[in-house]
């Protein structure tokens, strides 16, 4: 049985994560599968833990910009700029690999690296007290919601590691902005709680990675080509100019029991017929954003519901972060279209 280590705990955690095992740890924006990333076996269980295709590559965490100054080929002057501006934060930052110093197992075989520096006291002192820098994709089993608390990631990977350390609900909820900077045009290739136009307004103009965001084709993230955040209902959209009398109207005359996940304002205002199964989002995009994963887990758990539908928010900001997950939680579905 998988270890729960509580805060008070963190040496034995370290201790654990410096002998080779895998030890789940909170960020501030969802929970992480760490290893040691400079131990090549270590890594190597990451990806079998998981269940994830080998051609993904892992984020590494960090717990100074030292470390970081291990691993990359150079720190070019943009990315020192917005290290100094948001880390440690939410934004992850891809560069151009010291050739030899890290696995192919952690880049997927990629010339570059993933770096990021989690605003959460308890993962910085885990990474200072192990003193190697921590592989982590989130610690879900591929293809799952991503878990921000530490029983996800029990539900999910219970047996399959050692520990985790709890510290609770996540705050942000959904996963870093993966931003490419190993290319002479800065790419944002998975958008998340640091939005475009902060990056913007310290490097100036950048590119959202369309075959990324919209499509499915050729990502420059090669996470982001494989389906995910899919509990095991259907998922549909209801946008966010649709009258929701009419969703309820339609909830009363389906013969099953149907979720619905959407912001306190709009649950409050109705009365909901028997058979929908009510999830709150909270009170806004902030909200929202931190109760999506744990909505979608709650709903696959409940096999009665045929069918979940999901608010959908203006995708500006971190909206964009939401919908982004939201579009792949929902393979694109939206209220309009018949869900099944
Ligand atoms: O908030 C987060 O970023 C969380 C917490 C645990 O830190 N981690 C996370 O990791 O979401 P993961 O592995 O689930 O997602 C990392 C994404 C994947 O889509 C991966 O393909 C992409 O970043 N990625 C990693 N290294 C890359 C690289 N060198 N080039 C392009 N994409 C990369
Ligand atoms: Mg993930």
């Amino acid at each position: 049985e998988t270890r729960i280590f509580k805060l008070n705990e963190i040496d034995q955690a370290a201790q654990a994560i410096k002998d080779g095992q895998l030890v789940a740890f909170p960020t501030e924006t969802v929970y992480g599968l760490g290893a040691d990333a400079t131990n090549e076996a270590a890594v190597k269980n990451v990806y079998l833990a998981k269940g994830r295709p080998s051609d993904n590559p892992l984020i590494v965490h960090v717990a100074s910009i030292e470390m970081v100054e291990r691993y990359a080929a150079e720190i070019p002057n943009s990315a020192r700029q917005l290290m100094k501006a948001f880390w440690p934060g939410s934004l992850t930052i891809i560069l151009k690999i010291k050739p030899g110093s890290l696995s192919k197992t952690v880049t997927g075989g990629l010339e570059t690296v993933a770096f990021r520096y989690p605003d959460c006291q308890p993962t910085l002192d885990l990474i200072l007290k192990a003193g190697v820098p921590i592989v982590g994709p989130s610690a879900n089993t591929s293809g799952k919601p991503s878990p921000t608390t530490a029983q996800h990631v029990f539900h999910d990977l219970n047996g399959k590691i050692f520990g985790i350390l709890d510290n609770g609900p996540t705050r942000v909820g959904v996963e870093s902005t993966v931003l490419d900077l190993s290319t002479p045009q800065p790419a944002i290739l998975r958008p998340g709680a640091v939005t475009k136009a902060q990056i913007e307004s310290v490097i100036g103009s950048i590119d959202l990675d369309q075959h990324h965001v919209g499509t499915n084709e050729t990502p420059k993230a090669p996470g982001m080509k494989y389906r995910h955040y899919a509990p095991g209902v259907p998922v549909a959209i209801v946008d966010p100019q649709t009258n929701w009398q009419s969703v309820n109207s339609w909830i009363a005359k389906q013969p099953s029991k149907v979720g619905v996940m959407a912001e306190k304002q709009i649950l409050d205002a109705f009365s909901w017929p028997d058979n929908a199964v009510i999830y709150s989002l909270g009170e806004d995009v902030s909200d929202a954003s931190a109760h999506l994963f744990a909505g979608l887990r709650f709903f696959d758990d409940q096999k009665d519901v045929a069918s979940i539908l999901v608010q959908g928010l203006d995708a500006t900001g971190l909206g964009a972060a939401y919908m982004n997950r939201l579009n792949k939680s929902a393979g694109g579905k939206h209220f309009e279209a018949p869900v099944k």
